[in-house]
């Protein structure tokens, strides 16, 4: 296992069900299996379990090569369990995950552990058996964004993602053009143009009239742009170069008149990886802005729904049908999560991502939406998402700043006393010893007898972690 253990006290009094961290522990029944408690207790070593029943934001920190990426596998292990096994993960309802993976590693997490000729995997593999969590499955689907960026090399599933280019806001497309629509000419151009295409129409060439499309592709946005509707408006080096930026875009392949949506790549029980590598990086926060956008409009309506047949006393048959049909054919509860957060929710400027997450982790839980964001950069995610954090997942931390920003949002109390050997520690130094693959969990909720947070070690991966360095 990944680290030592430590004398905390005063020690935790375990309860026989093992320590369940997240809200709802109390009387949890829906959860995943993180890991060993890594603290001295008098009993056996006791399982660590995250609930997953009700809706959570959590937030994984730590270092670079601290573990984080590892143990958000796990967790979405646990979330994308095929196979039957109560001491992996329990689900009385599942849910459906969204990963968006900025450096694909995430799309191994389909296959199980297997023995490998590389001598790490085969690491895994062995440890895998040993907690038996070898042979077990997965239900993993990995999107490239788009066409373009499929490539020989890929596998056959690796699915192609496209955007409708009418659900792109006003954010998105500033991140996408690089410019602000609101107060850049090109950008009020791209709004002029969408007005000609989408809503009122426009005089094409030789007079014929185009009419409104309420689907429409960037090909069409460019050819309204050679228009005398744009053209007597605009000057022509600012429709030029929009037209130009509006074909690199096009050349990604990623957005088509007609595009998924978000409830076409969710599944509850399966776990969605977005892959964004392979976008330049304006690219990537506009993926990741639209599509949790569209998962917050849709899941709202949803819950809704499910409020209405749970709490309207005044509901006739005819009624609950449609209701049962909106529920049951509408997207699925969804845990979003995030890895290298510290790149898309950064505080000033503009970002189309950053934006929307906060307001997805302030309202996510009212429509069944959890949340986890990973970042080796606390310090550097905006103050208004890491206040809405409740359960804490850190791994090992050493600059004061990253530190401080966790420990400032914490919203459990920290041990009296930490002793290592005969070191008394503060929690900041107990931070900054964690081995990899250890992590100190810190929940809002926790059950009665736990209002602390506890050190964990995190138990091995049951499918392939794609961090490794070959
Ligand atoms: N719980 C763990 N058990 C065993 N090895 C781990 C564990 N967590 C991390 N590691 C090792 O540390 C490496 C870096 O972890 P990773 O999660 O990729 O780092 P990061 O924090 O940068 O996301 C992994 O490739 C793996 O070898
Ligand atoms: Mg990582």
């Amino acid at each position: 296992m990944p680290g030592p253990i430590w004398k905390v006290k005063p020690p935790l009094d375990v309860p026989i069900a093992g320590v369940w961290l997240g809200p709802g522990a109390f009387k949890a029944t829906d959860g995943v299996w993180l890991g060993t408690l890594a603290e001295n207790v008098a009993s056996k070593t006791p399982n660590v379990w995250v609930t997953t029943g009700k809706e959570q934001v959590v937030g994984l920190f730590g270092k670079r090569g601290s573990g984080k990426s590892f143990t958000l596998g796990t967790l979405l292990e646990g979330l994308a369990l095929k196979s039957d096994a109560p001491h992996v993960a329990r689900a009385s309802r599942r849910k459906a995950a969204l990963l968006f993976d900025p450096l694909d590693i995430y799309w191994t997490t389909r296959f199980p552990v297997t023995s490998s000729a590389n001598a790490e995997v085969r690491g895994h593999f062995d440890l895998a058996k040993a907690w038996k969590l070898a042979g077990l499955e997965f239900d993993v689907e990995a999107w490239v964004p788009g066409e373009s960026s499929k490539r020989p090399s890929d596998p056959a599933w690796f699915k192609p993602l496209t955007i409708a280019v009418s659900d792109l806001g006003v954010d998105e497309w500033s991140a996408l053009l690089d410019v602000s629509v609101i107060s850049d000419p090109m950008g009020q151009a791209l709004v002029e143009l969408i007005t000609l295409v989408s809503d009122t129409g426009y005089s094409g060439t030789g007079g014929k009239e185009v009419p409104p499309l309420k689907a429409y592709g960037l090909p069409d946005l460019a050819k309204a742009a050679e228009s005398t509707n744009a053209t007597s408006t605009f000057h022509a080096e600012t429709l030029r170069a929009l037209r130009q930026r509006l074909s690199s875009l096009h050349a990604t392949g990623l957005f088509g008149a007609i595009g998924h949506a978000i409830g076409a790549i969710l599944r509850p029980g399966c776990l969605s990886v977005i892959m964004l590598a392979r976008l330049p990086a304006a690219y990537r926060a506009a993926i990741v802005g639209v599509l949790t956008r569209q998962l917050m409009e849709q899941r709202a309506a949803v819950a809704f729904a499910e409020k209405r047949l749970v709490l309207d006393p005044s509901l006739q048959p005819a009624e609950r049908m449609i209701l049962e049909a909106v529920v049951e054919s509408g997207v699925p509860r969804t845990v979003v999560a995030l890895d290298e957060a510290q790149t898309f929710l950064a505080p000033g400027g503009g970002s189309p991502t950053r934006d929307v997450f906060i307001r997805l982790v302030k309202e996510g839980r009212n429509f069944g939406l959890s949340v986890i964001v990973a970042t080796q950069q606390p310090a550097a995610i905006d103050r208004r998402i890491l206040s809405q954090i409740e359960t804490f997942v850190a791994h090992q931390l050493v600059t004061s700043a990253d530190i401080d920003a966790v420990v400032a949002n914490l919203k459990s109390a920290i041990p009296d006393v930490i002793e290592f050997g005969n070191l008394a520690l503060s929690f900041a130094d107990m931070l900054r010893m964690l081995s990899p693959g250890q992590c100190i969990v810190s929940a809002a909720d926790m059950n009665t007898t736990l209002r602390r947070s506890v050190a964990v070690n995190v138990r091995p991966r049951a499918t392939v972690h794609g961090g490794i360095e070959l």
